[in-house]
């Protein structure tokens, strides 16, 4: 396991998403709620970025055709076997890690 910094949780208050690179590979990271998700920046329709889309009611909204994914279980609201690619995320002494 290789955990990445991706931020300080004070800039990722609940609500907020935000895109970095961990170890090569970019990822969104959101704030749910006080619960932190991460998965890979790249929606499972056609490869578009997650992170230039909206975060509303805890769903990732992809800019390119509006699909919606469930931060909570990664899952496209009407095919819940399509998923965004969940990576592990550590909130440890103020800090954000993820480990892609
Ligand atoms: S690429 Fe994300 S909805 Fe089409």
């Amino acid at each position: 396991m290789a955990l990445i910094r991706i931020a300080a949780a004070a800039d990722l208050p609940p609500g907020a998403m935000l895109s970095a690179e961990a170890g090569g590979t970019a990822v969104v990271v959101c704030n749910d709620n006080g619960t932190l998700h991460a998965f890979r920046d790249e929606c499972p329709h056609r490869n578009g970025p997650i992170s230039h889309g909206n975060f509303v009611d805890g769903r990732l909204i992809c800019p390119w055709h509006a699909w919606e994914f469930r931060c909570e279980t990664g899952c496209y609201d009407y095919n819940p076997a399509i998923q965004l690619q969940r990576f592990p995320v550590v909130l440890e002494n103020g800090e954000v890690f993820v480990d892609a």
